[in-house]
C-alpha cells in the first residue's frame, strides 16, 4: 500500500545482505555421520502443508535420501495454501503473498523450476465506514507530502523500526546455512535480537511503536488498517508478528505462478516422500533395548492402522480441535496445548462493485484494486481485494471496476447476503472458505516448545511468534537440523550463544 514509496534504501540494503546471504546458503553441505551412528530409518511428518513439505526436503538433505519419509495429510496438500476456481481459473484463498526477503520460499521456487508472479501494481485506499480516506494517489512524491503532512515522523519512523526487525531476522538464514539450530523459540528470538526480540513476544505492537516515536494518530490511522488486513489482527498483537505483518505492506510481494500449493507439492515430490492420506489421531512412545521409538495410530478410508518410526515431526497445529492427537505412554505426560485460533473467512466473489457504497457513483472512476479497513462498529469486513488468477499470461490486465472481476474479501465471520449485496451490485458467484488462520496470540503467555521428547518435534510452535509462509519454512530447517545434530549427538550446534560472532569466525 502506500508504504512502498519509502521503500527505495531498505530495499536496496536488504538486497545487499540478501546476496551476502544467498552466497552463505551455498556453503551448507549435508553433513557426513559421525562413525559408528546408524542413520534414522523412518521418519513420520504429520501434516502436509508448507511447514510439513519444507521439513521433508530439509531432513532429505540432511540425512540423506536413504531415509525413509512418511507424510500423514487428513486434507489436501498445501494445507493453508489453497486455490479456489472461478470460470477454469485457479485463485489464491489462503495464504497468498510473499516477501522478497523470505530466502527459504525463493530458494524452494528455484529449486522447484516454478516462477514468480509479481503482484501486478493497483491503488489501495482506507475505507472508514462511510468513506474513503488516505487514497494513493497516482505521483508518488504527492502521496509521500500528503503524508509527511498528515503524520510528520511516523511513517519515517515505521519504516525504520520494521527494517531494523528484518535485518535481525534474517541473521536466522547465516545461522541455519552454518548447520545451527535451537530447541527454543527463545533461544532462536535471543540470538536474532537479544532480550528485546523475545520481549516482542509479550508486549503488543502499539507499544513498541509508540516507544520509537509513532504518534497514536498514525496507529490508529494507518497501523490499524494494515494489520486488518492481515488476517484481521489488530494492534493488540505482539509486537514480533506485529512487525512480520507490516513487513509485508512495504510492497515488494510475489506470489508463485501457478499457486503457492506447488510449493508444497512440488518438495514433497522432489524427496519421493510417501504420501499417506490418513489423520493421525495418537503418537505413543515405546523403547526396546534402550532404543525409543515412536508408533504413529492413523485413520484412513479403510479404517485404523499404525506405524513405527525413529524421529516424529508435528507439522500443524497442536491446540484443541485442530489435530486431534493424543500422545500416549509419555512420562511425564505431553500436556494440552492451550491457546485458540484466529478465524478468518476468505470469500471469492465474482460480481460488480458496488462503487456507490465507497462513494464513487461511477464506477468507471473507482481507481482502487484494493480496500482496507478503518477500525469501525458499522465496518463488516476486513479488507477486499480485486483479485489476479494464479496464472497470468503477459496480455492479462486487471478487470476495471465497471466490469465483473473477482474480488477477494476477507471478514471475521461469513457474509451474509444483505451485506454482499452492499458490496457488489450483483454477483455471479461466492466462494467461501473459513480458515483458522494464525494464533490468537491473547490466548497464551508462554511460547510452546520445540522438542516435545528425544526424537518428536513440534514445528508449528513457531506460529506463536508469528505466523506465515516463511515462518514456517524456517521452523522447517530449525527443526531438521535440530533433529539431525540431536541423532548425531552434535550439541555444540545447538542453543548456541553468540553466534554473530561464532559464524564470523567460522568463515
Ligand atoms: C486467509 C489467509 C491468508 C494468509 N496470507 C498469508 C500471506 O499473504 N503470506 C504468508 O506468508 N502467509 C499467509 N498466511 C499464513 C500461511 O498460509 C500459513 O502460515 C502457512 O500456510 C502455514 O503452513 P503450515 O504447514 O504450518 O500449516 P498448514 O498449512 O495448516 O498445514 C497443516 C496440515 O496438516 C494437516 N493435518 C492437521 N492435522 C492432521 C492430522 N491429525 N493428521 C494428518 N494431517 C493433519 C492439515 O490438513 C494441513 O494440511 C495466510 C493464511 C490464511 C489462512
Ligand atoms: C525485557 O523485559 C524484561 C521483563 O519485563 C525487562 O526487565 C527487560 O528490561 C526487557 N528488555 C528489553 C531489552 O526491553
Ligand atoms: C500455471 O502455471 C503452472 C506453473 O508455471 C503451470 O504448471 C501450469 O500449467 C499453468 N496452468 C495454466 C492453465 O496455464
Ligand atoms: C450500494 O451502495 C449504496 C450506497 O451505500 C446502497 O444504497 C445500495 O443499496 C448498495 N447496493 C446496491 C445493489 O446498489
Amino acid at each position: 500500500m502506500t508504504a512502498e514509496v519509502h521503500q527505495l534504501p531498505y530495499a536496496s540494503r536488504l538486497l545487499l545482505f540478501l546476496t551476502v546471504v544467498a552466497v552463505g546458503v551455498k556453503w551448507t553441505e549435508p553433513s557426513v555421520a559421525a562413525a559408528g551412528d546408524a542413520p534414522p530409518g523412518k521418519i513420520a511428518i504429520v501434516g502436509a502443508g508448507i511447514g510439513g513439505s519444507s521439513v521433508a526436503h530439509f531432513l532429505q538433505q540432511h540425512f540423506g535420501p536413504q531415509v525413509q519419509l512418511d507424510v500423514y495429510e487428513k486434507d489436501t496438500v498445501g494445507g493453508r495454501l489453497a486455490t479456489v476456481t472461478v470460470n477454469k481459473q485457479q485463485y489464491e484463498s489462503g495464504g497468498a503473498s510473499i516477501h522478497s526477503l523470505n530466502l527459504h520460499m525463493q530458494d524452494f521456487v528455484k529449486l522447484l523450476g516454478l516462477k514468480h508472479r509479481r503482484e501486478l501494481a493497483g491503488k489501495s485506499a482506507i475505507f472508514n465506514g462511510e468513506q474513503l480516506v488516505l487514497e494513493e494517489t497516482d505521483w508518488y512524491l504527492l502521496n509521500l507530502f500528503r503524508l509527511w503532512w498528515h503524520y510528520g515522523m511516523s511513517f519515517l519512523r515505521l519504516q525504520m523500526w520494521v527494517e531494523e526487525v528484518m535485518e535481525k531476522f534474517m541473521r536466522i538464514y547465516k545461522y541455519q546455512a552454518h548447520g545451527y539450530a535451537f530447541s527454543r523459540l527463545e533461544e532462536l528470538l535471543h540470538s536474532l535480537g537479544g532480550d528485546t526480540f523475545v520481549n516482542m513476544t509479550q508486549r503488543s505492537v502499539a507499544e513498541s511503536l509508540l516507544e520509537v516515536g509513532i504518534t497514536q494518530r498514525f496507529i490508529d490511522d494507518v497501523i490499524v488498517a494494515i494489520l486488518r488486513a492481515s488476517y484481521g489482527q489488530s494492534v493488540l498483537i505482539p509486537a514480533f508478528a506485529g512487525a512480520m505483518s507490516l513487513a509485508g505492506a512495504q510492497g515488494n510481494m510475489w506470489a508463485v505462478e501457478g499457486g503457492n500449493k506447488l510449493v508444497c507439492s512440488g518438495l514433497l515430490k522432489l524427496t519421493k516422500a510417501n504420501i499417506i492420506e490418513a489423520a493421525v489421531s495418537a503418537i505413543s512412545l515405546h523403547s526396546s533395548e534402550g532404543k525409543t521409538f515412536y508408533q504413529v495410530h492413523y485413520e484412513d478410508e479403510e479404517g485404523q492402522g499404525s506405524s513405527f518410526y525413529d524421529i516424529v515431526i508435528i507439522a500443524t497445529q497442536l491446540h484443541d480441535s485442530k489435530s486431534s492427537i493424543t500422545f500416549q505412554n509419555f512420562d511425564p505426560p505431553i500436556a494440552e496445548f492451550p491457546g485458540i485460533f484466529h478465524t478468518t473467512v476468505s470469500s471469492i466473489i465474482h460480481g460488480y462493485l458496488n462503487s456507490s457504497y465507497f462513494g464513487f457513483p461511477d464506477p468507471k472512476l473507482f481507481p482502487f484494486a484494493s480496500i482496507l479497513t478503518a477500525d469501525a462498529p458499522t465496518i463488516f469486513f476486513n479488507s477486499m481485494d480485486n483479485i489476479c488468477p494464479v496464472n497470468i499470461s503477459g496480455t492479462f490486465r486487471r478487470k476495471q471496476p465497471q466490469e465483473a472481476a473477482i474480488w477477494r474479501v476477507h471478514s471475521r465471520h461469513p457474509l451474509e447476503k444483505q451485506e454482499l449485496k452492499t458490496l457488489f451490485r450483483s454477483y455471479y458467484s461466492v466462494q467461501v472458505t473459513e480458515w483458522q488462520a494464525c494464533p490468537d496470540y491473547g490466548s497464551v503467555k508462554t511460547l510452546p516448545p520445540i522438542v516435545l521428547h528425544d526424537n518428536l518435534y513440534y514445528l508449528n510452535s513457531m506460529e506463536w511468534a508469528a505466523s506465515s509462509m516463511e515462518m514456517a519454512a524456517v521452523a522447517a530447517k530449525n527443526v531438521a537440523l535440530l533433529a539431525y545434530n540431536f541423532w548425531y549427538h552434535d550439541l555444540g550446534k545447538i542453543d548456541q550463544k553468540d553466534l554473530m560472532h561464532k559464524v564470523k569466525t567460522e568463515l
